[in-house]
């Protein structure tokens, strides 16, 4: 009879604890991705934000620097993606001169833009535990490396105002830039919250 009281009351016990366990893991996780809806409010594109980030609350959790890092690796994912796409829209036959040359430029500037993202996110990755003098001084070379690589993705964006170009290839080259100039304006906005925040 005790035997038995005993077991049940371990049952009881681990089921208390299971179903505290995992109530702190949502709470974690719901402690997260508040975060990241309060910090994605304050950028341009808040709705892409929270889309962007939201999986990655976990590695996230409340911290600024992983908020910025993860922001700055999606971003450079996007950048080389999409380059990769457009240069071989570039390769295609039956490709007219104006189209040609601003298929051309684009490439070289989103490949501008995958080089700057990608110091940017070596930068961040050293910084470390630096504070004071050294933390501004990696801060302001990330801030305007990725500044630049936005100019850049919009340098390609504007290449394809004009008319004369085909329909097509123009809508969408320019639907992927311009996500991928909103989705680094963004993380631009968190590396400046993770600087001012510091
Ligand atoms: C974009 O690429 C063109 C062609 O290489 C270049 O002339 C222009 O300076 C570039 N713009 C930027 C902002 O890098």
């Amino acid at each position: 009879m005790a035997r038995l009281i005993l077991s049940s009351l371990l049952l009881l016990l681990s089921i208390l604890y299971i179903s505290s366990t995992a109530e702190s893991a949502v709470a974690r996780h719901s402690g997260a991705t508040d975060f990241i809806k309060a910090s994605c409010s304050a950028t341009r594109y808040p709705v892409l934000c929270v889309q962007c980030l939201s999986m990655y609350s976990n590695a996230i959790q409340r911290s600024q620097r992983q908020l910025a890092q993860t922001a700055l690796s999606v971003s450079l994912a996007r950048a080389r993606s999409t380059t990769a796409f457009v240069s071989k829209l570039g390769k295609a036959k039956g490709m007219k001169g104006r189209e040609y040359q601003a298929v051309k430029d684009c490439v070289d500037n989103m490949s501008d833009s995958v080089d700057r993202l990608s110091r940017s996110l070596r930068e961040l990755g050293h910084m470390g535990q630096a504070g004071g003098q050294e933390f501004m001084w990696h801060m302001s070379n990330v801030q305007t490396w990725v500044s630049a690589a936005v100019t850049d993705e919009n340098t390609c964006v504007d290449g394809f105002a004009g008319r004369g170009m085909d329909g097509h290839v123009k809508a969408s080259i320019r639907g992927r830039v311009i996500n991928v100039a909103q989705v680094t304006s963004n993380a631009l906005g968190l590396v400046n919250q993770f600087a001012a925040r510091h």
